[in-house]
C-alpha cells in the first residue's frame, strides 16, 4: 500500500525496513483511541470552519462506521500497515474518498500518536486501579476476619514479636492503597491532549484545542508543542508506579511461598490456584505466586527500557518514541494479570490459625514484653534487656519457653519478678497490650482496615 507521507520520496522502502518501521503489530489495539481522537478533530474542525459541515459529517460517520466494522470483526487490521493511524486514515479515505483527505488538516501522527496513548493508558489506570481496590477490599476483609489470629512478626526471617496476621495483611493493603494512589496521581498529571501541537510547532489554522480536549474528557491542554509531542513521561511515572505495585506482589509471593511450605504450614493455597507435579504426586506447587514473583523483573526492565528510550532524544518527535508502547502496555498487561490471579488466591487460600499460633509460642517472641514487665517494676530498660537475655540463654540450654519457668528460678535472677508475670508474657496478652496507633492490636487493626475503605471508597 502506498504509504500517506509518500511526498518527497516515493514512498516504497525495502521490505524489511519497512516491517522493522511498522508499529502495527503492538499500536492496533489503540483502534478505538484512535478513531475516537479523530472523530473529535473532525468536529473542531468543522466547527472552525476548516473544513466543511459535509465532509465533516461525511468523515464522523465513516469512522463511526470503521470503528463499529473493527469491533465486530467485519474489518480486519491490516498487519502490514504502517501503523494504526495510517490504517484509519487509509480506510476512512477508502470508503468516503475526498472528505477523508481532509481529516489530517492541522493534525501530525506525532501529534496523534501522543495522544492515542494517553487516551488508552487512562483506560488501563482505570483497570489496574479497580483491580488494586479488589485486593485492598480482600485483604481488608480477611484482616477483619483473622484480627485475633496471633502469629510471629519477623527481622532477619527470625521470629521477634506476636503479631496477628489480621495486621500482617494489612502492611500489605498499606503498599497496595498508596500504589492506588501513585497511579491516581499519574494519570491527573497525563491527563492533559498534546493535539494541535501537530508535529512540533502547532499550526497556522484556527484550531481550537482546547475544544477537543473537552470532547475527549481531558483536563486541560499540553502548554507547549515541543514538549506535547515528546513527552513521554507518563510512560516511565506508570511504569514506574507498576514496577513497585510488581514489587509488593513479589514481596507477598516470597511470604505465600513461605507460609504454604510443610515448614511453616501457616496457609494451605485452594487447588484452584496451585499446581501439582508431573512425578511428585505429593506435591502442590504455589506456582501463580512464583509467577507473580518472577513476572517483577519484566515489569523493572519495562521501566528501565522507557528510561533509556528517552534518555538523549533531543527535541521533538524521534522514531525512538515508537518504542514506548510495547514496554508500557506489557507493563500494564502484566500487572492486571498478576493482580487478577493473586487477589482469588489470597481470598481462597485456608489459614492455620494453630499453626501459627504455636509458632507464636516458641521462639521467645515475648522476650521483649518479659523486659518490660521489669521496667514495670522499676528496672532500667538496658539491664531488664541484659537479664532477659541470659534468661532466654537459660530456657533454650533447659529446652524450655519463658512460660514453663518456674517462679523460683526467676526469682534468681530478680527479686522483682512476681506471679503476674506469667500473665506479662502471655501471648494473646502481648498483642493486646500492643496499642500504640498503628500496632497489632484489635482497636489498631480496625482503625487499618477503616483508613483503607475510606481511602477505596472516596475513589
Ligand atoms: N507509529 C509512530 C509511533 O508510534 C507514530 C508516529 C509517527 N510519526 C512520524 N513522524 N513518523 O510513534
Amino acid at each position: 500500500m502506498a504509504k500517506l507521507w509518500a511526498g518527497r520520496t516515493s514512498g516504497i522502502i525495502d521490505a524489511a525496513a519497512d516491517d522493522f518501521n511498522s508499529s502495527i503489530r503492538f499500536d492496533s489495539r489503540m483502534y478505538r483511541e484512535d478513531i475516537l481522537g479523530s472523530i473529535a478533530h473532525a468536529h473542531m474542525l468543522g466547527a472552525k470552519g476548516i473544513i466543511s459541515e459535509n465532509d465533516m459529517e461525511a468523515i464522523v460517520e465513516g469512522l463511526g462506521d470503521i470503528l463499529e466494522g473493527i469491533e465486530k470483526g467485519a474489518i480486519p487490521i491490516d498487519p502490514h500497515a504502517e501503523d494504526i493511524h495510517s490504517f484509519i486514515e487509509g480506510e476512512l479515505t477508502r470508503r468516503i474518498g475526498e472528505p477523508g483527505k481532509r481529516l489530517h488538516t492541522a493534525r501530525s501522527r506525532n501529534d496523534q500518536v501522543a495522544q492515542d496513548i494517553r487516551l488508552y493508558l487512562r483506560g488501563q489506570c482505570d483497570q489496574v486501579s479497580e483491580l488494586l481496590g479488589k485486593m485492598c477490599l480482600t485483604l481488608c476483609d480477611m484482616a477483619g476476619k483473622y484480627a485475633d489470629t496471633v502469629m510471629p512478626g519477623y527481622t532477619h526471617m527470625q521470629r521477634a514479636q506476636p503479631v496477628t496476621f489480621g495486621h500482617h495483611l494489612m502492611a500489605y493493603a498499606m503498599m497496595f492503597i498508596r500504589d492506588l494512589g501513585r497511579i491516581k496521581d499519574a494519570r491527573t498529571r497525563m491527563n492533559v491532549s498534546p493535539i494541535g501541537c501537530c508535529a512540533l510547532a502547532g499550526t497556522t489554522y484556527d484550531t481550537d484545542r482546547r475544544m477537543e480536549a473537552a470532547e475527549l474528557g481531558f483536563d486541560g491542554i499540553c502548554m507547549n508543542s515541543l514538549d506535547g509531542v515528546s513527552d513521554r513521561d507518563f510512560c516511565v511515572e506508570l511504569a514506574a508506579a507498576l514496577a513497585l505495585i510488581m514489587a509488593h506482589l513479589s514481596r507477598f509471593a516470597e511470604e505465600i511461598i513461605l507460609w504454604s511450605s510443610w515448614e511453616f504450614r501457616f496457609v494451605q493455597l485452594s487447588e484452584a490456584y496451585s499446581t501439582g507435579s508431573s512425578i511428585m504426586p505429593q506435591k502442590k506447587n504455589p506456582d501463580m505466586a512464583e509467577l507473580a514473583r518472577g513476572k517483577t523483573g519484566r515489569v523493572y526492565g519495562d521501566l528501565m527500557a522507557l528510561l533509556t528510550v528517552l534518555k538523549g532524544t533531543p527535541l521533538a518527535y524521534n522514531k525512538d518514541m515508537q518504542e514506548d508502547k510495547e514496554a508500557i502496555f506489557d507493563a500494564f498487561d502484566t500487572v492486571a494479570a498478576c493482580l487478577g490471579v493473586f487477589t482469588p488466591m489470597i481470598a481462597t487460600m485456608k489459614v492455620n490459625g494453630e499453626n501459627m499460633r504455636a509458632a507464636a509460642a516458641g521462639g521467645f517472641i515475648n522476650a521483649t514484653d518479659l523486659a518490660d514487665y521489669l521496667v514495670g517494676k522499676g528496672m532500667p530498660f538496658r539491664t531488664a534487656y541484659k537479664l532477659v537475655g541470659e534468661i532466654v540463654e537459660e530456657c533454650s540450654e533447659k529446652g524450655i519457653t519463658l512460660e514453663d519457668m518456674p517462679l523460683d528460678d526467676y526469682l534468681m535472677h530478680s527479686e522483682l519478678f512476681g506471679e503476674d508475670l506469667y500473665k506479662a508474657i502471655d501471648i494473646d496478652e502481648c498483642v493486646k497490650r500492643r496499642v500504640s496507633e498503628g500496632g497489632p492490636g484489635g482497636d489498631s487493626v480496625s482503625r487499618q482496615i477503616k483508613y483503607v475503605m475510606e481511602l477505596i471508597d472516596n475513589d
